[in-house]
């Protein structure tokens, strides 16, 4: 396994199969009594979040508590980050305490590529800007695998506010790379130029994306990065992309429906769907687990750390 996980674009078919079975070992420690072992033990990971998160800062850390990592999460906004210092200063200052894998999250796309350049430590892209959110990717595809078995040929329709989406890059790039049938959807304002060439069907219609599908990924709204008017209101977005029963009916009968989370229930998502029998949306969740210690396994869970 390389030195750092910074995105899906990084690996290759064989990386993305050995990540996830990787991830189908490290279930089974969570099914235990004693939910631990000592595979991490004396490594130090520090948990570096720059934005809001819920699942992927929880869930890394009790990925790393399971591994017996000593674990560290430094809180931006109790930090000399809001002094004024520079992420590769807080960087450097961090190494200097010599922990051995970097846990970032952070607002600008490639925060996780310049630590790599400047840090000794391994770096884990948790989410950077708008380019990549490589773990959920990984858990999604494990998620997909569980249920169906395979990824090749599915047919996968992500439908939502892709321009603003990382999870979106890191799907398609993962998807397409393993051979699904991989449509997005999402009014054209919110379209990302330059995804055709990356192998996805585009459309605007969503009764036309979701038709015969085997997965729907829906993604949230993301109005923290919004500045415009994308869609004329709320309302109107539900009515034309938003996810309702009558809709998910149009798709394979085993259907499985998706989401990263966090929702924006009757805006993206009816709540009769979040919550519906078609739903998998908290199996991400627990998956994100295996996953996250899957990836910190295969990267510092060498004899020396390399
Ligand atoms: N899916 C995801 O990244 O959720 P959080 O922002 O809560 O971590």
């Amino acid at each position: 396994m390389r030195k750092d996980l910074l995105g899906i674009g990084d690996l290759s078919a064989e990386e993305i199969y050995l990540v996830l079975d990787t991830a189908e070992a490290m279930r089974e420690i969570g099914q235990r009594p004693i939910k631990k072992v000592p595979t991490l033990r004396g490594r130090t990971v520090v948990n570096l979040f720059y934005e809001p998160s819920t699942r992927t800062r929880t869930s890394f850390e009790i990925a790393e508590k399971r591994l017996s990592a000593d674990t560290l999460n430094i809180a931006v906004a109790a930090s000399s980050v809001l002094k004024g210092e520079t992420l590769a200063d807080t960087a450097r200052n961090i190494e200097a305490m010599a922990p051995d894998v970097i846990v970032l999250r952070h607002e600008a796309s490639g925060a996780g590529h310049l630590l790599s350049r400047i840090c000794r430590s391994r770096i884990i892209n948790a989410g950077d800007g708008m380019h990549e959110h490589p773990t959920q990717a990984l858990l999604d595809a494990f998620t997909i695998r569980e249920h169906k078995k395979r990824i090749e040929g599915l047919k996968v329709v992500i439908v939502g506010d892709l321009l603003h989406s990382r999870v979106l890059r890191s799907n398609v790039l993962l998807l397409t790379k393993l051979g699904a049938d991989v449509w997005i959807c999402g009014p054209a304002t919110l379209i990302p130029p330059g995804m055709a060439p990356l192998g996805v069907r585009v459309s605007t219609s969503v009764d036309e994306a979701v038709a015969g599908a085997d997965v729907i990924m829906l993604l949230r709204i993301q109005h923290e990065r919004m500045h415009g008017a994308f869609f004329p209101s709320v309302r109107e977005y539900f009515n034309t992309f938003g996810m309702t029963a009558a809709r998910v009916a149009r798709a394979r009968p085993d259907v499985i429906i998706m989401h990263p989370g966090p929702m924006n229930r009757g805006v993206e998502i009816a709540s009769e769907v979040a919550d519906g029998p078609y739903s998998v949306i908290l199996e991400q969740v627990a998956n994100g687990v295996s996953v996250r210690m899957s990836v910190l396994y295969l990267l510092a869970g060498g004899q020396d750390g390399d």
